[in-house]
């Protein structure tokens, strides 16, 4: 790669960091301080593989930029652990699944695509049935139901000024709204800026009057989300079973825990279960790094992976600086893709199984191979007949991490499964609410202040660079006046951009917040899942969407390269 092409990355990179809590990273020993450095180059690598097709126009394009990218981040981590230790620092958010271009080789890809593509044709055949058909009386009162509503919303929507970054798929019948002449409609899309296949939905209220010849015209679009009378998706043909709790509002959702139905299955299972190690309560960065390595080794054995949902979530998350165990896998990740990508099983009903079927003595005895330390390779287990393969990660940090188990030769057989992490649907839906009000029409800002402002000898320049005064100057030379501007930020003092307020229409992280107060369809899934106990929405959360936020808007703003001539991670480091 050329040195520009370095650049480039280089300015990509700190939409990777951790906009919200650096402090309880403060003081860092310099040569922690230089392997962060070093991860972040990797990175900065990494970030420009997946960003450089698409967001930035550069000249070299890889051929294949999903193994390019997802080969690049494996090297360049394991490069940065070398015997052990996990220095990734927590304040960048590790990419996953769906900021790599889908590749089309991945598991519900192509079943993706067939089914955006039957959801397309049934969109255009709907299009053009009926359209202008029937008798078109003027005066007539203004009936939903009646073809030219949908033909008139569809042909509204292509033409619309948000079209560029969203693919209409299938559209829902519209239903009234609640004056005479608005009508509701629901439809799927999909973010071109998202690159997993994710359908996200969206209903506006629009209302209609007799155009030219038979057509209607659409005379006014509500915002994001606004026709609630289409809220409700239809009900899913077939049987179901009854709800206890309201219907979520995204039943695209199923994030049900696979159940092994049966004694012979589970019998007829091979299964790999790795007990907790020292990995829990690490950083996200780690378990990701960790439980991929797990995943990888369940294919490359072909067992099912045995995965525990209960997550920990590091201090270096949390408002208080403590660990807060007993966090679920889905409030982050997003499950339905994860089992649909790769084998696995839940613990709890593992074990349960387990115990119940298995007869401790005799032919009915479930065999099970112990294997005490990551020092047995997978390579040695591979011809392993057992049913269950226990890794139990015995002894002290660093020897208990998961992901030792795929370093060594082990890294040359072992592909982590990266496409099978995607954030949270939950999240990614308030990123889609924040950008959907916006009108996927607005310029982003990342403003990085926390504890590298406040150390002088590694960022000299950044406190300076970012104070609200030089903010407004440089900003107000790169973006035209009253657009959008979303700042994404550690800076916890809300009105610290208030200067930007007389230039711009500004949105914070906090400004919506109601998106998970406990009135909040969030707050309700999630409870949800969690035995109807309140989840707080955490620094994590936060971080994932003030991220994915900034990633989506158009023009951007970053304090490394736009604000500051300080390196990102720390003096010197700019061309490392
Ligand atoms: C890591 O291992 C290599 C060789 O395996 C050794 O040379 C090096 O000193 C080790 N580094 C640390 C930090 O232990
Ligand atoms: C148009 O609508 C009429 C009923 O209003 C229906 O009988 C006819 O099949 C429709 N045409 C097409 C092409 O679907
Ligand atoms: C709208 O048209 C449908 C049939 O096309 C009819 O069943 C319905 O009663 C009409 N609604 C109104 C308010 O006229
Ligand atoms: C949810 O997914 C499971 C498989 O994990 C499937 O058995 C179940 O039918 C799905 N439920 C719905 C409502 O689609
Ligand atoms: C993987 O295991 C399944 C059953 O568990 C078996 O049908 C399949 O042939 C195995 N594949 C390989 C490559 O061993
Ligand atoms: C919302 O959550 C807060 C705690 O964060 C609680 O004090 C309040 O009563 C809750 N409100 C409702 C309506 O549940
Ligand atoms: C959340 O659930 C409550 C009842 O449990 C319901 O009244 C409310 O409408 C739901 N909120 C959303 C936004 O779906
Ligand atoms: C920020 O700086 C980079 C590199 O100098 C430049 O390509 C980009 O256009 C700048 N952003 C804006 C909004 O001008």
């Amino acid at each position: 790669m050329s040195s520009s092409d370095q650049e480039d990355h280089d300015e990509d990179a700190p939409l990777f960091r951790h906009p919200t809590r650096p402090s309880a990273v403060g003081e860092v020993p310099v040569s922690q301080s230089l392997i962060k450095a070093a991860s972040n180059v990797c990175f900065s690598f990494f970030v420009l593989a997946v960003l450089a097709v698409t967001v930035v126009a550069v000249t070299y394009q890889p051929p294949d930029p999903w193994l390019q990218s997802s080969a690049a981040i494996t090297t360049s981590l394991a490069r940065v652990l070398p015997n052990s230790s996990f220095l990734l620092p927590d304040d960048s958010l590790l990419p996953t699944g769906e900021d790599f271009p889908s590749p089309s080789t991945a598991p519900g890809a192509a079943a993706a695509a067939q089914r955006d593509s039957a959801d397309q044709a049934a969109t255009s055949t709907a299009n053009n049935a009926n359209a202008t058909a029937g008798a078109c009386d003027p005066d007539a009162p203004l009936n939903c139901t009646d073809p030219r509503v949908l033909a008139a919303v569809k042909a509204f929507n292509a033409k619309a000024f948000f079209r560029k970054s969203i693919v209409f798929l299938s559209y829902e019948a519209p239903v009234p709204g609640p004056k005479p002449g608005q009508c509701d409609v629901a439809w799927r899309f999909r973010n071109r800026r998202e690159k997993s296949w994710r359908r996200y939905r969206d209903y506006r209220r629009f209302e209609l009057t007799p155009g030219d010849g038979c057509a209607l015209d659409v005379t006014k679009v509500g915002k994001f989300r606004s026709g609630k009378n289409a809220a409700r998706p239809p009900r899913p043909k077939g049987p179901k079973k009854p709800r206890v709790a309201p219907p979520p509002v995204d039943a695209e959702i199923n994030d049900t825990i696979p159940l092994v139905g049966s004694e012979a299955e589970f019998r007829r299972g091979k299964y790999l279960y790795y007990m907790r190690g020292g990995d829990h309560c690490k950083s996200m960065n780690q378990f990701i790094w960790s439980f991929l390595c797990g995943l990888g080794e369940a294919k490359f054995l072909n067992r099912t992976f045995v995965m525990d949902l209960n997550m920990c979530l590091s201090g270096a998350h949390t408002a208080d600086g403590k660990d807060v165990d007993g966090k679920d896998f889905r409030y982050y990740f997003d499950f339905e893709h994860l089992k649909e990508s790769v084998s696995l099983v839940e613990k709890g009903d593992f074990l349960k199984d387990w115990r119940r079927w298995d007869k401790k003595k005799g032919p009915g005895r479930i065999s099970v191979r112990k294997v005490p330390t990551y020092k047995v390779t997978p390579m040695q287990l591979k011809k392993d007949k057992s049913n269950i393969i226990w890794r139990q990660f015995d002894g002290h940090e660093p020897e208990n991490y998961w992901y030792r188990v795929c370093e060594g030769r082990a890294a040359k057989v072992i592909q982590r499964p990266w496409y099978a992490i995607w954030k949270s649907k939950r999240l990614m839906n308030i990123v889609t609410e924040i950008a959907g009000r916006m009108d996927w029409d607005y310029d982003g800002l990342h403003v990085v202040r926390g504890w590298k402002a406040m150390n002088k000898k590694m960022y000299p320049n950044l406190d300076a660079d970012t104070s609200p005064d030089a903010i407004v100057d440089k900003v107000t030379k790169l973006i035209k006046p009253w657009r959008n501007l979303y700042i994404a930020t550690n800076e916890p003092f809300y009105n610290y951009f208030d200067k930007l307020r007389s230039h711009y229409h500004v949105h914070l992280l906090d400004d919506y917040k109601e998106l998970w107060s406990n009135t909040s369809e969030w707050h309700n899934e999630t409870t949800a899942i969690n035995n109807g106990k309140y989840v707080p929405f955490d620094a994590y959360m936060k971080v994932i969407v003030d991220t994915e936020v900034f990633y989506r808007s158009k023009a951007k703003v970053e304090t490394f390269n736009n604000l500051t001539r300080d390196c990102k991670d720390g003096i010197n480091t700019c061309n490392l």
